[in-house]
């Protein structure tokens, strides 16, 4: 039997008859509406406009856009079938540069089906793979969940910045997941949800889903945080990541980095809710680009102008947080703790796992 906390959890994208159903984002809180797609290209727009976002949830999404256009692919050959596949594959990743999960999940894919021999096995596959990638997400975020959950104390306030919940993920959610988890264990808990200006993801998402969950949260705008570490209310802070390097970098929502350094100031644990598929054991700090993205998102509210018109505006999406600011990084292995460099590549030997 299903819990009622169950049946209330959202299901932010899912496959159904040859299509990609997700939930529209941009109309939350207002409307809870579903979106269905056929095309490919209909996905990567869908990324590209925020319909579906969180760096699980787009890798999710890509993998899907990707057995979309192998169902849209006529090709007769393998050779055919991996061009239009190919084409497909650029379109998808160019859709968000920071989270790796996009990438790692497409390349995952792609691997996969070059090695297959005939259109009717790779079309197959392609399709498996996504849903198996979807499946895994699930799953591991609620392992993840219930490894982080020790972290967290009978009455503790929490403060999370942004998105990283089941909206950010196929349902279950990265740091709210372990926020899901320690409140399905009994824990009373309260959360902290910062605004995240300039997209609102924490009014708008992390608020509408907690309350959806019936989870205790209460809104500050992304000013408040200062104060209200200082004057001792929060007891742990938990954020989710597009990003982690293998030394410990973490790339996330703007405004992490900011919370960090504060929590550090306060000496309040800082922890990251971060999935296996969520971490870069290639890259340095220097190669990720960081998107950039619409002055509109700063300049107005809604489609109200608050600032003057043609005010120049600098709106990067996401920021990178030292290890040296980090707790822990919990996994749905375990939680790693410092040192980065030597942890992450010592409990994450494999992390580019295959299907
Ligand atoms: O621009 P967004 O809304 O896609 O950014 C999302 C975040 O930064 C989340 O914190 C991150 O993807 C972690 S989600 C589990």
């Amino acid at each position: 039997m299903r819990s009622k906390r169950a049946e209330k959890q959202l299901f932010t994208v899912k496959w159904k008859s040859n299509s990609v159903v997700m939930i529209d984002q941009t109309k939350l809180p207002r409307k809870l509406v579903y979106v269905k797609y056929t095309k490919y290209k209909q996905v990567a727009k869908a990324i590209e406009k925020l319909i579906v976002r969180g760096a699980p949830a787009i890798g999710v999404a890509a993998a899907y856009g990707l057995s979309l256009a192998a169902i849209e692919s006529k090709a007769k050959t393998k050779e055919g079938l991996m061009h239009d596949l190919e084409i497909a594959y650029r379109r998808l990743k160019s859709t968000r540069p920071t989270a790796v999960n996009l990438i790692w999940a497409l390349d995952l894919i792609m691997n996969k089906a070059r090695k297959i021999d005939t259109v009717r096995d790779i079309k197959r596959a392609v399709l498996e793979s996504s849903m198996k990638i979807a499946e895994d997400d699930i799953e591991n975020n609620k392992k993840l969940g219930s490894n982080g959950s020790n972290i967290i104390s009978d009455n503790d306030v929490i403060l999370t910045h942004c998105n990283a919940g089941s909206l950010a993920t196929v349902s279950y959610g990265t740091a709210l997941g372990i926020i899901r988890s320690a409140s399905e264990k009994g824990k009373k808990i309260k959360v902290i949800a910062t605004e995240t200006r300039p997209v609102m993801q924490g009014s708008r998402l992390t608020a509408f889903e907690l309350d959806h969950s019936g989870i205790d949260v209460s809104l500050i705008p992304d000013t408040a945080v200062g104060y209200l570490m200082s004057s001792g209310l929060i007891k742990v802070v938990i954020v989710g990541a597009d990003r982690v390097l293998k030394t410990g970098h973490v790339f996330n929502k703007i405004g992490t980095y900011q919370v960090a350094v504060l929590a550090n100031r306060h000496k309040i644990p800082f922890y990251v809710a971060a999935p296996t598929s969520t971490f870069d054991m290639n890259s340095t700090v220097n190669d990720i680009v960081i998107e950039h993205r619409n002055k509109s998102e700063v300049t107005h509210i809604g489609n109200k102008l608050i600032s003057p018109k043609n005010v120049n505006v600098y709106n990067p999406a996401f920021d990178i947080t030292p290890p040296e600011l980090i707790t822990g990084i919990v996994t749905e292995r375990r939680i790693i703790h410092p040192p980065y460099m030597e942890n992450i590549a010592k409990n994450l030997p494999a992390v580019r796992q295959s299907i």
